[in-house]
């Protein structure tokens, strides 16, 4: 049995704790073990770069082992070459049917929670084997380590654009501008409201020049804000537009603070759109009181006589993201309309290090690793 290197983890806890490298893990093979009578074409993939998520920390520290396969590899995103195709009803060398695939394409990938957990298929693996649905050719124009960084993180902050209502001329706000949502989201903001548009992104002091390059026309640093009242960044806020309110605010972290004083400066039709609430630690009672918070948001009525905040709260999911999603992304990575910022690229080897600097929340842009020098042309 060939096999490969992969970072595995069976137990619930920290990357740091969960984590191991093996060079055991069995390469896979065709036809697809997981229902291989479903009428639908699979890839093998060679992974070149992959990129971490918070949500893979998620995974490791609090989804029970009764949700999930045994054993997993971690995170979703990745960028690779086509090394294996296959289809129920087609023999590939001989083409007698035509597959959107063919070995040798450059492709990138996500793969959603719904096949990763009951599988354990992840991306941090020198191969993998995918339903070729969750990958979409690679615009020539990006390198693959760019590529890797760009599906979920663009998915999502589509996603809140879309949900936002964005319109040209609008006035929108973006929270956590620098993170790996946050800096696409600011990119297709701008692009959806337009030059006559106002975007406002909120990051710390180190990411302002970057955020306002990405197409905010003033970022706001609220490491200058503090839980005190009168400082906070809410009345920052509250003083700053309570005349000239947001049509949207963009939230890429969940900060309940922000939507909770949103009145003072979000218009009465603006919607709050945000990827959840963010839980103060990784660990079960705290994400259970995030969701909590999240459902009540969405399901309390919005009027402040019944209780309400009185702006519309809207979250989003991509926990099963379409093909046309996918297809979108890579679009705009290939027309030049969205560009992937690179916090740090990291060796293979060196995958807990790596999740060490994303847990601490201060990512700027994209964390990426690089899993197989041998496949792929980067330079890096
Ligand atoms: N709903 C969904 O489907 C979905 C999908 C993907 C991800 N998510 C969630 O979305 C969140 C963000 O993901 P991500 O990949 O963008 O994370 P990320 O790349 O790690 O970005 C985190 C960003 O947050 C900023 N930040 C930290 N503290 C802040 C504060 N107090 N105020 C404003 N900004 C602050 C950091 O900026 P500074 O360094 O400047 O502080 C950093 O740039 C995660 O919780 C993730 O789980 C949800």
């Amino acid at each position: 049995m060939a096999t490969s290197r992969a970072w595995t983890f069976s137990h619930r806890g920290s990357p740091t704790d969960v984590l191991s490298l093996t060079s055991s893990h069995p390469i896979p093979t065709f036809p697809p073990s997981l229902n291989p009578s479903e009428q639908q074409e699979w890839i093998l993939i060679k992974v070149s770069f992959a990129a971490l998520n918070p949500g893979a920390i998620f995974q490791m520290a609090l989804i029970p082992t009764f949700l999930r396969n045994k054993t997993c590899i971690p995170e979703m995103d990745l960028s690779g070459t086509v090394h294996d195709v296959w289809h129920p009803h087609a023999t590939i060398e001989s083409n007698t049917t035509s597959t959107r695939f063919r070995k040798g394409d450059k492709i990138i990938a996500m793969i959603p929670a719904s096949h990763a957990l009951p599988t354990g298929s992840g991306a941090l693996t020198e191969y993998v084997a995918l339903p070729a649905r969750f990958a979409v050719h690679k615009p020539p124009q990006a390198s693959f380590a760019d590529a890797a960084g760009c599906l979920l993180t663009g998915m999502t902050a589509h996603q809140q654009v879309v949900e936002a209502g964005l319109r040209p001329g609008h006035r929108v706000l973006v929270n956590a501008a620098s993170g790996g949502i946050g800096t696409m989201a600011v990119q297709m903001a701008r692009h959806a409201v337009g030059p006559e548009g106002f975007v406002v992104g909120i990051c710390s002091a180190r990411n302002v020049q970057l955020v306002e390059s990405l197409g905010a026309d003033v970022a706001i640093d609220y490491t200058q804000h503090t839980n005190n009242k009168n400082n906070s960044l809410p009345a920052h806020l509250a003083q700053t537009f309570h005349t000239n309110p947001f049509d949207a605010i963009i939230d890429t972290l969940g900060h309940q603070s922000l939507y909770a004083n949103s009145p003072a400066y979000l218009a009465p039709s603006g919607t709050y759109s945000s990827v959840g609430i963010k839980p103060p630690d990784f660990s079960i009672p705290a994400f259970l009181r995030a969701v909590w918070q999240m459902k009540l948001n969405e399901w309390w009525p919005v009027s402040r006589w019944l209780g309400g905040v009185g702006r519309l709260w809207r979250g989003v999911s991509m926990m099963e993201p379409t093909l046309e999603h996918r297809e979108r992304i890579a679009e705009m990575l290939r027309h030049g309309q969205i560009r992937v910022v690179r916090d740090s690229v990291w060796r293979f080897e060196d995958v807990k290090e790596a999740y060490a600097k994303l847990g601490g929340l201060h990512a700027r842009g994209k964390i990426l690793v690089r899993v197989d020098e041998t496949v792929g042309d980067d330079e890096c």
